[in-house]
């Protein structure tokens, strides 16, 4: 296999983990998750904060401030299983959890890996695990994600609904740069930025002149361009060509989905919402999925690699590498829960992941 997909660390002794259990699935989930991070790394702190709908319908609770000052300066990390609810239909707990822990936080580097670990698995014909080995850069701060905008004449024939899209200088810069670093420092041969200045010709304008400046300071690597559009569609014609990607936020949002089925599902995808040197939160990319939340049966594989993500983080890959590897030692004896085709339930699975860990 490659070398772990790490990012920059926050090394500490006996770090101090939030944990954040969520919505839907997201409890089911990262029970797994701590299991692996218990057998692992028994020197981490765990301490679970009670957030999230229940919470929400409970006392109007989100995410108070002394909780994000706390993260901020008692912990190395935040483990979160997912958050969305069908009984709070706005979503608000989610916006200020998820959504205000990365822009509180300053988590500018949302990194996604997209590793294909078990070929089986790929829904594309013929290939195999050497084709579909790339890593997402998604811009995390800024982008569609702002909120800046507004409504006018709301219910009305003459309703007007504004959602701009910020593009900074210092965010866009800061993503391409962390993009270009990783493949440096990763022995990656490219990065390949993707935007839509076809049609959106200021802020995307902005992405074009600053990956050109940014890959002058990285001469050996190469570098590639794709409108998102053609991005998407090279990601399942021809995996095999594409490497570190960086993107903005929503194009990152939308492509890592898309990714997660390359690498055999939603439920084997993992990311990192990171601030290199600061607090930063691991989750994976699906969410609450409340159609079969409360019935044993998530996946909890895509949280085992997070997990993973989260001890490289900490400044442990080797113990990232040993998250993957009974990750595909499940995979390849088909020890999986249904949406895979296996008998298995989440915890189930759980106990495979750690029989492998301790065997
Ligand atoms: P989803 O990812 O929750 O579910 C999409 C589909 O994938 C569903 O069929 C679901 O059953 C399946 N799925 C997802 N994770 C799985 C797993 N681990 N094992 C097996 N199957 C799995 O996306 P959605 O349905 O669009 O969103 C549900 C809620 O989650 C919404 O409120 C959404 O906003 C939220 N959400 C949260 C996060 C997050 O917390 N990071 C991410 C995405 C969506
Ligand atoms: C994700 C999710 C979030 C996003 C939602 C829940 C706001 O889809 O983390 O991929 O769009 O970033
Ligand atoms: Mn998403």
């Amino acid at each position: 296999m490659t070398s772990p997909p790490s990012a920059p660390t926050r090394a500490t002794s006996s770090p101090r983990i939030a944990v954040v259990a969520g919505d839907g699935i997201g409890a089911e989930v990262i029970e797994q998750g701590c299991r692996v991070l218990e057998a692992l790394a028994p020197d981490l702190v765990l301490e679970e904060f009670d957030l999230g709908a229940d919470r929400y319908l409970r006392d109007g609770t989100t995410l108070p401030d002394e909780t994000l000052e706390r993260w901020k300066s008692e912990f190395s990390a935040i483990f979160l299983g997912a958050l969305g609810d069908p009984r709070v239909p706005s979503n608000v707990q989610a916006k200020d959890i998820l959504l205000g822990s990365r822009f509180k936080l300053d988590l500018f580097i949302n990194l996604r890996p997209i590793q294909l670990l078990d070929a089986r698995r790929c829904p594309l014909k013929d290939r195999g695990v050497d084709d579909v080995d790339m890593i997402v850069f998604r811009e995390n701060t800024e982008g569609l994600y702002t909120g800046i905008g507004g409504q006018f004449k709301r219910g009305t024939p003459d309703e007007v609904a504004i959602e701009a899209e910020l593009n900074t200088r210092k965010g866009v810069e800061r993503i391409i740069r962390a993009a270009f670093q990783y493949a440096q420092d990763h022995g990656r041969r490219q990065v390949l930025m993707s935007d839509k200045s076809n049609a959106m010709r200021h802020g995307h304008d902005l992405w074009q002149r600053v990956f050109k400046e940014v890959a002058a300071e990285y001469p050996s690597l190469e570098t590639r361009h794709l409108y998102v559009d053609v991005l998407a569609m090279e990601m399942v014609r021809a995996p095999q060509t594409l490497d570190v990607i960086v993107t903005n936020n929503l194009f990152g949002d939308i492509v890592t989905d898309l990714g997660a089925v390359l690498q055999g599902g939603i439920g084997l995808a993992g990311s990192g919402n990171i601030h290199p040197g600061q607090v930063s939160l691991f989750e994976p990319v699906h969410g609450s999925a409340p159609d079969i939340a409360g019935k044993g049966i998530a996946n909890p594989l895509a949280t085992v690699l997070t997990a993973g993500m989260m001890l490289t983080f900490l400044g442990r890959p080797e113990l990232e590498e040993r998250t993957r590897l009974a990750v595909k030692g499940c995979l390849d004896d088909d020890q999986v829960t249904p949406e895979l085709g296996g008998k298995l339930s989440t915890v189930q699975v759980g106990d495979a992941v750690l029989g492998r860990l301790e065997g």
